[in-house]
């Protein structure tokens, strides 16, 4: 028998509800924020990932989904959504447009990571980018929507984190300072740790490992060497977060798993912070598009992972459960009321209500217990007597309470009581 691959998972009937549920308040958020949806492949050129998420990270070392196809080409899995759509900005010149060029997309994203609560293989994102502009104000605004985001979904108890990791020109004597101080530790530090501490040192800021954590917490503070500029942007920040009453914490420790941010960069935590509890997360990538051959073009965005946000509201038991069922089931009692039956079902959809017939032969009782497990809030119950005098009867499922009424008027009927029209 075959199953979904490992870390990956069917989105069941019975949980669509839910999905549909965020998707719906995100939507409402990215037009209230002045976003435009874009959707890219699922794959890309291989280069595309490793020149920007960065060759030392664990997504590129150890995560893509990468294979030749027939032709030959390097492609991979989209392992994130930001690189793509920049890909996208720079093919399609949208440096032509106004800027910022606001655009959000949902897409399926794809880590070999080991599965676990909240982390899978195939995993849903939800992301939001403004380019073309390097005003903090924009930066503000997406850790804003990203907060409403949770915020309008119900969720409580979160934290947004919140730090400036500088920019090419100040970032050098940082990390300079930081391979000072940890040279001295390095010895006690785990293996992976003593790598970072040659090729991406700002990697030994979020370590996992308790030792290599507690060097980290007494580790030199990204913004106490930030350039003017960066030293101005990340005040600005702060005021526009205080503006907006967005509670956030400093951590110098945050660094995020890619490598492309420059300046600030942020994530969303649930309280009861575990590894893998990181709901949303992003950040300022100023070089990017740059580096990718487009013109010099500053940029900031954030994700968040669907799956997380569910487990989340799960936990807070915010999940809606249903979809609110159907509007009419149609109960015919023999053949000659089936093919009543499916005129009215075609006359019936035809007039925008959610209608089913039941199939095959069954007892009444049978057809409305079917119609009790579709939710539907009506039942047209027709009989050898209804077809003689061409009517139908009417069965409302809430009160039980049941009428005869002329087909013809059926219509008519079911919009006033549903409707109210
Ligand atoms: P990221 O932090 O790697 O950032 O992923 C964004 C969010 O996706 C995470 O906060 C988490 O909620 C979710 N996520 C990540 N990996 C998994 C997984 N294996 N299973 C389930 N959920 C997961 C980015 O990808 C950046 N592109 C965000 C960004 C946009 N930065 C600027 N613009």
């Amino acid at each position: 028998m075959f199953k979904t691959p490992r870390g990956t998972q069917d989105i069941l009937p019975q949980d669509q509800p839910a999905w549909q549920h965020i998707e719906n308040t995100i939507l409402t958020l990215c037009h209230r924020y002045g976003f435009e949806r874009i959707s890219t492949p699922v794959f890309e050129d291989t280069g595309l990932f490793t020149r920007t998420v960065g060759e030392e990270t664990d997504i590129v070392q150890k995560e893509m989904y990468t294979f030749k196809d027939r032709g030959d080409s390097e492609i991979t899995l989209r392992p994130e959504g930001t690189a793509p759509v920049c890909r996208a900005y720079i093919q399609h010149g949208m440096h032509n447009r106004p800027q910022p060029v606001k655009l959000y997309y949902f897409a399926t994203i794809y880590r070999y990571e080991r599965p676990q609560t909240g982390r899978f293989r195939e995993h849903h994102q939800f992301g939001a980018e403004a380019i073309g502009d390097k005003d903090p104000s924009l930066d503000a605004e997406i850790i804003h929507m990203a907060w409403k985001i949770f915020n309008n979904l119900g969720l409580k108890d979160l934290t947004t984190q919140l730090n400036t990791i500088g920019c090419p020109k100040c970032r050098p004597v940082y990390l300079e300072n930081l391979k000072d101080f940890y040279s001295s530790r390095i010895h006690e530090m785990c293996g992976d740790c003593r790598v970072r501490h040659q090729r991406n040192p700002l990697r030994l800021l979020d370590c996992k490992n308790p030792v290599c954590q507690s060097a980290a917490d007494s580790s030199p503070r990204s913004y106490d060497y930030l350039c003017p500029e960066c030293g101005q942007h990340f005040e600005k920040l702060k005021t526009y977060l205080r503006i907006l009453e967005i509670p956030f914490l400093l951590n110098h420790r945050l660094v995020r798993g890619l490598d492309y941010y420059t300046r600030t960069v942020f994530e969303v935590q649930p309280e009861d912070v575990g590894g893998q509890s990181t709901i949303g997360g992003g950040g300022r990538y100023d070089n990017l598009i740059g580096e990718l051959g487009g013109p010099p073009t500053p940029a900031v965005g954030f994700a968040t992972g669907l799956e997380r946000i569910m487990l989340n509201m799960e936990k807070q038991h915010l999940l809606p459960k249903s979809n609110g069922g159907i509007d009419i089931f149609i109960a015919p009692l023999d053949e000659q009321a089936r093919e009543k039956g499916i005129g009215l079902l075609n006359i019936l959809r035809q007039e925008g209500f959610s209608a089913m017939m039941a199939a095959g032969e069954k007892s009444l009782k049978a057809q409305l217990r079917q119609a009790g497990a579709f939710s539907a809030r009506y039942v047209i119950i027709i009989g050898e007597e209804e077809i003689k005098k061409n009517s139908v009867i009417l069965k409302d499922m809430a009160t039980g309470e049941q009428e005869t009424i002329p087909a013809n008027s059926l219509v008519n009927s079911i919009s006033k009581r549903l409707k109210g029209s």
